[in-house]
């Protein structure tokens, strides 16, 4: 296929925005479950691309609290892993200054006394920094721990301070079923108001899935053609060629229905279907995900698939089935892999499908939306030309790549020149984020940082959003619980999945789109 560039020109590169503007005012971040890899590897280093973009406040302190008995050397490794993964420079001096806003405090998740001594202990350094009372508590812990900690807060009165404010952020998962979720919103909304909570997506800090917004309304072309009218289907795919990576013990207790469908998947396709908010407000956009999402009729059983692999090759090397991980039962039922069909039942979408699939050990790295065009009403030219892979005049294709190879492209047919007939051969359109914009060393997570230090709650998740995906899910989990699939594993490593799910779009007529990332 042939490829066509889109490219930006110098001057409208001068036009790019390099920052923000906006500075969150003096504060403490304390980060529970510190000692954890997503301090090192995410926090530390995007907390440091706000530092270097000088968009972090001068008075600022990270405390780490964790319960292993750490001291300097929590800084010592933070500064590595800064070094390691932000791509800074062990000899900047920026990093020594940042070096020496972190601190760490051990505490026992379930014992109040420790609660104590951590307010005790903010206190002091926010006296030292002339801080003002503002603090952002960030659960970055084992999800089982996320209500205690919220509740020895409040009984420390370091959810409602008399001086300052307070806020949390909550990573991911948020509850493992409806009733947990509601469990836990109950608890959290117990100590913390609704405003005060950042539940967090790390998929909503990608610049690409914020971009979806940004093409869909900030071009006028696009909308009118946004609808069952013009578009056959979607296709949302977040394929990965890693394994459980050691995370045997919590994977075996989601599957990739819990850990990538129910959240980062559906947060795509509200953004992919959602009406025109009337502003880029936190109240205005999750309202129009939330109507999305209660538009979802639930799923029949038989429109969810699952899968488990088993040991295949990916890039050329073998590696292990599922059931040979580390730690994970090697009788076990979990799902590495999940596809689903669903409706949205509303005017504009009746009648379109949307199909999402999720897999570990896939043979591609690759997350990305696909919307399928329906074919012009009549098809006047019929001759394909010899060099297109395809059968049929291929219907407009519009793929947006999440990651990686970020970037969007176009399928439409072209005439193929110098031939005397008219023949017609697929091209795409191709806008590609790094040749346009530079490579960009974010990780996703300075801009949701950034966003809960501000107060802003745009981009996280609200109490009833996240209750309503789980309400959709809930069934198809319990339905696969109470049924240990016999056929595990049912597909190899390195392959495109089970075949179960590709006969859920074959049912329909229909493919999953193999061929994908970027066309050279
Ligand atoms: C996490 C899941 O939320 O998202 C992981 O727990 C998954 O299992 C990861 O690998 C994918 O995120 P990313 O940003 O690497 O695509």
């Amino acid at each position: 296929m042939t490829t066509i560039q889109m490219s930006v020109r110098p001057e409208d590169l001068s036009q790019v925005p390099t920052g923000q503007e906006r500075i969150p005012e003096a504060g403490i971040l304390v980060i529970f479950g510190a000692s954890g890899d997503l301090t090192k590897r995410k926090l530390l280093p995007a907390l440091f691309h706000l530092r270097q973009a000088d968009l972090l406040p001068k008075q600022f302190s990270i405390v780490g609290v964790a319960r292993r008995p750490l001291g300097d050397e929590f800084r010592e490794d933070m500064r590595a892993g800064i070094v390691e993964f932000s791509g800074a420079k062990a000899d900047d001096p920026k990093l020594d200054d940042f070096a020496q806003h972190i601190s760490y405090f051990p505490l026992k998740f379930d014992d109040p006394a420790d609660y104590a001594g951590l307010k005790t202990e903010l206190e002091r350094i926010d006296k030292e920094r002339g801080i003002g009372g503002k603090r952002l508590f960030y659960l970055a812990t084992a999800p089982e721990f996320f209500a205690g900690i919220v509740e020895n807060l409040g009984a420390q009165g370091m959810a409602q301070p008399e001086k300052g404010q307070a806020a949390v952020v909550i990573e991911k998962p948020f509850g493992h079923d409806l009733e947990s979720a509601r469990d836990l919103n109950r608890k959290v909304n117990a100590v913390f108001h609704e405003e005060q909570v950042f539940r967090i997506d790390h998929y909503l800090g990608k610049e690409t899935v914020q971009n979806l917004l940004v093409f869909r309304f900030a071009n006028g072309i696009f909308e009118p053609i946004w609808n069952r009218n013009y578009i056959d289907h979607v296709q949302i795919t977040a394929a990965e060629t890693l394994g459980v990576e050691g995370r045997g013990p919590f994977y075996e207790k989601a599957g990739a229905l819990r850990d990538v469908v129910q959240n980062h998947m559906m947060e795509l396709l509200s953004l992919v279907a959602l009406e025109p908010p009337s502003s880029f407000e936190a109240e205005s956009v999750r309202r129009e995900k939330l109507k999305v999402w209660r538009a979802i009729p639930s799923v029949p059983i038989t429109n969810a698939v699952r899968g488990q692999y088993g040991p295949g090759l990916i890039d050329g090397q073998h590696v292990a089935g599922y059931r040979d991980e580390e730690r994970v039962d090697p009788e076990s039922g979990t799902e590495t892999y999940a596809a689903l069909r669903l409706e949205i039942e509303n005017w504009r979408w009746a009648g379109v499908p949307f199909y999402l699939r999720a897999g570990k050990r896939l043979k591609k790295r690759a997350t990305e939306i696909s919307i399928q065009f329906k074919q012009p009403p009549l098809l006047i030219f019929d001759r394909i030309a010899a060099t297109a892979a395809c059968q049929v005049i291929q219907p407009n294709l519009l793929t947006i790549r999440i990651q990686p190879d970020e970037g969007i492209s176009l399928r439409f047919g072209a005439k193929v020149p110098t031939t005397p007939n008219m023949d017609v051969c697929p091209v795409n359109m191709d806008f590609d984020y790094e040749k346009a914009f530079g490579k960009s060393s974010a990780n996703g997570y300075e801009r949701l940082l950034l966003d809960a230090m501000l107060g802003d709650q745009t981009l996280f998740s609200h109490r009833d959003g996240v209750e309503t995906t789980w309400a959709l899910y809930t069934p198809i989990l319990e339905a696969w619980a109470a049924k240990k699939p016999e056929v595990f594993p049912n597909y190899f490593a390195g392959s495109w999945g089970p075949e179960c799910s590709d006969h859920l779009l074959e049912k329909d007529g229909k493919s999953w789109r193999n061929d994908l990332g970027r066309k050279a």
